[in-house]
């Protein structure tokens, strides 16, 4: 590990941060940062493991087969038009599913439905087992969407980017619902609820 004098120049301390006068600001100590342009595996875990998201199930439906999983590798592209991505593990039971059928649903969970979030990441666990639990619909596209989620984004493929051990799906959304309640958010290895400040 380098100290702050190797890093990128992007992470150096100005002399006069934001245009100040020297002295006027005193920048924090940054500790440290690599000097390659590699990080370990395990460097990066930890690292992720910092970062606090909310908690989403992405569900898809192939003829009679349904699945889905829990991911926070899910973000908003776009409103116009209206666009989210999710990155799925090529591994996974419902990357087929979603392969095949060209939809999927984003499901953002409540703090409520933390057992569903466990559910649908126990490795493997039968269709049955995970959708026993909550009140599952569906909107345009068929893919199985949860009654009381906080927000669900039905979403048609659009395009799919391969990236690693991931496939990153683009889907344009053609159906949506939203609940004022309470997120369900994952921060270093546990699921957790909102706490408000001040
Ligand atoms: C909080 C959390 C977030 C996750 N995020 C993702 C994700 O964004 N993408 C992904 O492919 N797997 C993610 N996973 C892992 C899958 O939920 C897990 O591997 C699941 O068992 C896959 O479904 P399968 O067992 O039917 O293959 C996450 C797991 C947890 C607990």
């Amino acid at each position: 590990m380098a100290t702050v004098q190797d890093a990128h120049p992007a992470f150096r301390p100005s002399a006069s941060p934001c245009g100040l006068a020297r002295g006027a600001e005193r920048m924090p100590e940054i500790v440290e940062m690599p000097a390659s342009d590699t990080v370990s595996d395990a460097d990066f875990k930890t690292a992720m493991r910092q970062v606090t998201s909310s908690v989403a199930v992405i569900t898809a439906r192939s003829g009679k087969a349904r699945n889905g999983l829990t991911a926070t590798a899910v973000c908003s592209v776009s409103a116009e038009p209206p666009m989210m991505l999710v990155c799925i593990n090529r591994s996974a039971t419902a990357e087929s599913l979603i392969a095949e059928s060209g939809s999927f649903a984003i499901n953002f969970l409540s703090d409520q439905q933390h057992r569903i979030a466990r559910l649908f990441s126990t490795s493997k666990l039968s269709a049955e087992e995970r959708f026993g639990e909550g009140r599952w619909l569906s909107m345009a596209t068929g893919s199985p969407v949860l009654e009381g989620a906080v927000a669900t984004f039905d979403c048609k493929v659009v395009e799919r980017v391969l990236s690693g051990t991931h496939h990153i799906y683009f889907g344009r959304v053609v159906g949506v619902t939203s609940l004022d309640q309470e997120a369900l958010l994952y921060r270093d290895g546990s699921f957790r609820r909102l706490a408000a400040v001040g």
